[in-house]
């Protein structure tokens, strides 16, 4: 939930720090602080507030030096104070610790530290880590300090620590929060995630949990607790830095909602042959445990939990494989039922989402075979599970998710039709046909995007609206779900998802004149009359109806106060095109109201802790 970064160089690495930390503040925004070290002692500044504002009254490039570590902070131990800002010290100044993630014994540690002499100044959890090194310190090396002090924590850590007596050096640390080592020339680097040091190396070592990192400029050194050394693979990640900045676009969330096309394209490149899928061999399932599969389990948290949705849609209805979703953090704690014939499928973004990566874990345990469809290569959960399927979003930087969505939906629709092929419960020529559908969405979802106008023009309307609905049916439900979540998220307007025809059953009280009701009523053969009859009962109570239809439906314009038109698609397709209406309603609609879009308040983009 926060993000860290680290730098050891043979040159200065304030700009270096500061950008890394720029980059990552899409986790954590309420305080920063960064520290360097001069001539063996620690200079350290922290504020509260976003990295410009703090930078604004202390200037962090007015530090200097060779090695430092930075962190942007999304509170959970400790209110948003300076004193809890990160980096957190010992007694004596001599260890500096940055952190992401829940020490949950730390109250224990503390009380022990604080009988033993220790003083404490701060209500967070990781200043426990700084003092427990230090009284490790007392009879022992420095890494064997360290690792003294990991093997007495319990809970997650992401940790970039230095030693003002090793100036040379920067410690890392990780156990189930995301770190990854940056390998450049005469200097290396440690950050949360990837693209937060892109512009610097695309070389990368991804940390394992429970192993320790000593990083100089021209060397990185691995062993896990128990001080066995480690030999790790160098990867080369094929991300260019460019993608990861706003490429002009006034917020990132704008642009990602732009890349669609794009990134729809990516990830069904190379994936299609004739009517075939061929995934790459990271899916690593054999066709015939596919063919035996007799139910499916998906979890996820969020957004990805909407394209869960979306998924058992597509799987129920054309691979005919029964399909559960669960959100991940309930999935985590309970006894499920899985055995041998069950394939299991995490869908996370990051790859770090800490239920989700929990879920995957309590299925492996049943020994079920294990599906992530993530968007990071390297991350958490696709290191865990049999197989993966990437989608090819690019770096999602705004905290609202919206290209790795859509790149979500596509990946399960290719997923479904491979299950559908090797089960026959598709002839060829259906295939043909949901294979032409995809192939169709890249240049839809473009000619979705240049409605924008329309869209715009609602958003000017209603801005100031306090409540919404969204409502849809079918596939299309998780649609509504998803358009409300993205409003809630960056508007902080209260926003409600339906399924449209369960409104009657007590949400229709809440319509009136002042509430603007989304209806997403694509042409089809399900439902389409009955959303038309829903439309008719909100019109009735006189709700302001913004309706996603089909290009050239002439009833729906003739009911609603707004209709926003979505190219003619397969049903299964036509959540991938009404969501990006949605998405731009919500992106819109915060613009107007000045809030900072890709940091919204309260949020994180990767939630690393339970
Ligand atoms: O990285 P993940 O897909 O696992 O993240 C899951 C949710 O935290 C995420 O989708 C969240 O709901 C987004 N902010 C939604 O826009």
């Amino acid at each position: 939930m926060c993000g860290i970064v680290g730098v050891v160089s043979s040159k200065e690495i304030n700009e270096k720090l500061f950008n890394g930390l720029s980059n990552l503040e899409y986790r954590g925004y309420d305080s920063v602080g960064m520290c360097f070290i001069n001539n063996k002692n620690f200079k350290i500044k922290k504020g509260v507030g976003k990295l410009e504002e703090v930078h604004k009254k202390v200037n962090f490039l007015r530090l200097q030096g060779n090695v430092g570590i930075g962190h942007c902070r999304w509170s959970t131990h400790g209110g948003v104070t300076k004193k809890n800002a990160h980096p957190h010290v010992d007694c004596k100044n001599k260890i500096s610790v940055v952190h992401n993630g829940i020490i949950e014994n730390y109250s224990e540690l503390k009380d022990e530290l604080i009988r033993q002499g220790h003083k404490f100044y701060s209500q967070t959890d990781t200043e426990v880590i700084a003092h427990l090194i230090e009284d490790n310190l007392k009879d022992s090396r420095i890494e064997d300090a360290v690792k003294l002090a990991l093997n007495k924590i319990e809970g997650s850590y992401a940790l970039g620590i230095l030693f003002a007596d090793a100036p040379e050096k920067l410690f890392a640390a990780r156990n189930e929060s995301p770190l990854i080592i940056g390998v450049g020339g005469n200097e290396n680097f440690i950050a949360s995630d990837v693209p937060s040091i892109l512009s610097y190396t695309n070389k990368i070592i991804y940390l394992e949990d429970k192993e320790i990192a000593v990083l100089t400029k021209d060397k990185v050194k691995i062993f896990d607790l128990n001080g066995v050394n480690k030999n790790k693979k160098i990867h080369a990640i094929n991300w260019s830095a460019e993608a990861a900045q706003k490429s002009g676009y006034k917020h990132f969330m704008l642009k990602e909602i732009y890349e669609q096309p794009r990134a729809i394209a990516d990830t069904l490149n190379e994936r299609i042959r004739n009517s075939d899928v061929v995934f790459e061999k990271e899916f690593n399932l054999k066709n015939d445990f596919l063919r035996k599969i007799s139910r499916i389990v998906v979890v996820a948290c969020g957004t990805s939990w909407h394209a869960a949705l979306v998924g058992k849609f597509m799987l129920e209805e054309l691979a005919k494989i029964p399909t559960e979703v669960e959100y991940a953090s309930e999935f985590r704690y309970r006894h499920p039922l899985l055995d041998n014939n069950t394939l299991f499928i995490a869908i996370s973004q990051s790859g770090e989402t800490a239920d989700t990566i929990a879920a995957l874990k309590e299925a492996k345990k049943y020994g079920v075979k294990t599906l992530s469809i993530c968007n990071v290569m390297g991350s958490s959960i696709t290191r865990i599970s049999d197989g993966v399927i990437y989608t090819r979003a690019g770096p999602e930087i705004g905290v609202a998710s919206t290209k790795a969505f859509t790149t979500q939906l596509a990946v399960l629709y290719l997923l479904t039709i491979l299950l559908a092929k090797l089960r026959k419960t598709l002839n060829e020529k259906q295939v043909k046909v949901m294979i032409e559908g995809i192939r169709k969405i890249p240049l839809q979802l473009q000619s979705v995007l240049d409605e924008d106008y329309e869209i715009l023009k609602c958003a000017d309307l209603y801005y100031h609206k306090l409540n919404s609905i969204y409502l849809g049916r079918g596939v299309n439900f998780p649609i509504a779900l998803e358009g409300a979540l993205k409003l809630k998220e960056v508007s902080y307007i209260h926003a409600e998802g339906y399924p449209a025809a369960e409104m009657k059953h007590g949400p229709i009280a809440l319509i009136d004149k002042n509430m603007p009701v989304v209806v997403i009523a694509p042409h089809d053969i399900y439902t389409y009359k009955k959303v038309l009859g829903n439309i008719e009962e909100v019109k009735a109570r006189g709700g302001i109806i913004i309706a996603i239809a089909t290009d050239n439906d002439d009833n729906i314009p003739k009911k609603s106060k707004h209709t926003i038109f979505i190219p003619k698609t397969l049903y299964t397709l036509s959540s991938i095109l009404a969501v990006v209406p949605l998405q731009l309603l919500a992106y819109h609609i915060a613009d107007k109201l000045g809030y900072d879009v890709d940091k919204p308040r309260n949020l994180s983009k990767t939630v690393t802790v339970e």
